[in-house]
């Protein structure tokens, strides 16, 4: 009988490995993140969403005529089948924008008929069906709960302009288009984050990739995740006056109340994505007239790097990103879903990776029960 291994407990994983991946680099300390090799900040200054999932799911970037076919396979993918359409119609208006996306993901595996199809490139073409799908799904749900018509997708558009047009119903500015580009290229991926894991442990049981991403999304949904950028809105309006920030965040630290949009498991330096997102957010609340929202964030950002920047506590990225969606005209309860909408590449590059290497995940705990306990009969207990 083969020896036990040492076995020990790391709760939260925080410092188990659980694998290798060629997909995102991230120094918690020096505050950098790469996505295969590449510095975050060259992708958000001069590459695009698309060519980023390209990048993520090829590891290496494309060439001008891969980079076109690529986003002309993405786009034959936009439109949403009646089927699906007749679904969005059928959901209750107040349902949360996280649960209708994970609903809806869910169901476009019911019209697949390859959806049982375990081949690599397979599990590839769901992911791009998906990832095409997720803003028409996002929009149409928005526009059925505002009363509107559903607006088609565009296949002349690149996705972050696309979006727009789906949810306004008219072709946004090119700042506006661009800001959300930005927006999706710096939310694509980032390591072996929570959602990501869900996403992997579903694949590695040679599930398929719709569960996958399902997984993922109801994964993020969760405030101490994807949900933190909703939340950081929500803080943002009920503090309401600038003067009001001292004692919010102190009696917040004070009760031990986790300030939304800080911290971070990996980070003990400003998420890189922060710092971009922190120049995005003040030169669109500039444009736009929001610059209430973005002067109570850098306040609060003051606050928290007076009293717990020693701890490695900085924003992350939903911290800024809440003033930018914000001040984009984007509904609160949106936020997340567009964290998702681009993170779907990362979900499936990580998907698609362990699918090549695949050993199904499966950890253990330890036991602190009882044993050999006596089972009572009803009439006895
Ligand atoms: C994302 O993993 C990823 O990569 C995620 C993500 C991605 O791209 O996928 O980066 C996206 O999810 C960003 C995080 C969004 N979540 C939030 O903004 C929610 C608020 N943040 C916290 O809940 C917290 O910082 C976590 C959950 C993000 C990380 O927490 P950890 O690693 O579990 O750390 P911890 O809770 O053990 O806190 C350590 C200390 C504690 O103080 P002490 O008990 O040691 O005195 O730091 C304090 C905490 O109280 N602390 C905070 C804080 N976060 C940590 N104090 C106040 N406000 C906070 N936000």
């Amino acid at each position: 009988m083969p020896e036990a291994p040492a076995m020990h407990i790391d709760k939260g994983l925080d410092n188990t490995i659980i694998g290798e991946s060629r997909k995102s680099f991230i120094d918690g300390q020096a505050g950098v993140l790469e996505y295969v090799g590449i510095d975050i900040d060259e992708l958000a200054r001069n590459s695009t969403f698309e060519e980023v999932v390209f990048l993520l799911w090829n590891d290496r970037l494309p060439t001008s005529s891969e980079l076109e076919s690529f986003e002309a396979e993405l786009r034959l993918e936009y439109p949403l089948s009646q089927g699906v359409i007749e679904m969005i119609k059928g959901i209750p208006h107040e349902a949360s924008p996280m649960h209708v996306l994970r609903t809806v993901v869910s169901g476009l595996a019911l019209e697949d008929e390859e959806c049982n199809d375990q081949s690599f490139e397979s599990e590839r073409r769901k992911a791009v069906r998906v990832l095409s799908k997720t803003p028409a799904i996002i929009a149409a749900f928005d526009r059925c709960r505002r009363g509107l018509e559903i607006v088609d997708p565009d296949p002349n558009l690149n996705i972050a302009t696309n979006f727009l047009w789906m949810l306004n119903g008219e072709v946004p500015g090119e700042a506006s288009a661009r800001a959300i580009d930005v927006c999706l290229i710096l939310h694509a991926d980032h390591g072996i984050n929570a959602s990501t894991f869900a996403a992997m442990v579903t694949i590695a049981t040679q599930s398929d990739m719709y569960s996958a991403l399902t997984s993922a999304v109801g994964t993020l949904r969760g405030p101490l995740h994807g949900g933190a950028n909703e939340r950081v809105m929500n803080m943002l309006q009920s503090i309401g006056d600038l003067d009001d920030v001292e004692p919010f965040v102190m009696d917040s630290l004070k009760n031990k109340t986790k300030i939304m949009g800080f911290g971070h498991r990996v980070y003990k330096a400003l998420d890189p994505r922060a710092k971009y997102l922190k120049t995005f957010a003040e030169r669109i609340a500039e444009e736009t007239g929001n610059t209430d929202l973005y002067v109570l964030s850098t306040r609060i950002q003051d606050i928290m790097d007076r009293e717990v920047g020693a701890k490695g506590i900085y924003p992350n990225v939903d911290f800024y990103s809440a003033t930018t969606y914000f001040s984009l005209g984007l509904a609160i309860d949106l936020f997340t879903p567009v964290f998702a909408m681009s993170r779907n590449a990362g979900w499936a590059a990580h998907s698609l990776e362990q699918h090549q290497d695949n050993r199904l995940i499966r950890p253990r705990c330890q036991y602190t029960g009882d044993h050999a306990v006596e089972y009572v009969p009803i009439n006895e207990r």
